[in-house]
């Protein structure tokens, strides 16, 4: 899939042993659910289980054939059409650059055009305030707070509910959804 600026691929096997040095980066768990340290071993598990797994699917954000991060669809529940998207770029030195919105457009474009979705909803850690702002340029709404739902570094943490609606999704950026509207 071709954004703007990146290109999401499939995840591999080859993506992970970036995917661990992410993961163990206190920086960037700092923002994320996840906070323990995270082996090689452990990870090669997770991939295995991921990839015999329906309703899961795990991209690669490229820039310039560069790996960053990875963006994700998790939960895909095709009864009633909705999905929870992750999203991480691992490399610090890529945060702030448009890579996170452009990701999170396309995969969305995707979702709601190709997988025909109806919603896709997320939770944020209520102190991430460029992924909360990035969401809001997407489209994004709050549905609320899930209120000190995690221990987080010696304290609980809130997380905020944040979703987005195909028609949403539409109407923000018509050109990119064009495919969604056609089916309405
Ligand atoms: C949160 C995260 C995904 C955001 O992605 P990002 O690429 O850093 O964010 P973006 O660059 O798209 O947006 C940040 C800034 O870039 C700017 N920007 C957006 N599109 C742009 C473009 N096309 N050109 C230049 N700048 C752009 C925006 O103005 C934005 O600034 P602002 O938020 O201060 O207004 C990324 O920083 C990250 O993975 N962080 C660590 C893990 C994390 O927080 N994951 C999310 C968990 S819910």
């Amino acid at each position: 899939m071709e954004g703007d600026r990146v290109v999401l691929r499939p995840l591999e096997r080859d993506h992970l042993a970036r995917c661990v040095a992410w993961f163990n980066d206190p920086d960037v768990t700092y923002f994320l659910a996840r906070d323990e340290p995270l082996t090689m071993a452990e990870e090669e598990r997770w991939f295995a289980d991921y990839r015999s797994k329906v309703g899961e699917e795990i991209y690669a954000i490229e820039v310039a054939g560069d790996h960053i991060g990875n963006v994700g669809l998790h939960g895909i529940d095709r009864a009633n059409r909705r999905a929870s998207l992750g999203i991480v770029i691992g490399e610090k030195d890529q945060w702030s650059k448009g890579h996170g919105t452009d990701a999170v457009r396309t995969v969305l474009r995707y979702a709601f055009r190709d997988l025909h979705l109806h919603k896709v909803n997320l939770d944020v850690l209520d102190y991430n305030d460029r992924a909360i702002r990035l969401y809001k340029r997407c489209g994004f709404a709050v549905e609320g707070l899930r209120r000190e739902e995690l221990w987080k570094r010696g304290r609980f943490v809130n997380l905020v509910r944040m979703s987005i609606l195909e028609s949403e999704f539409r109407d923000a950026r018509p050109e990119a959804a064009r495919g969604a509207a056609s089916r309405s």
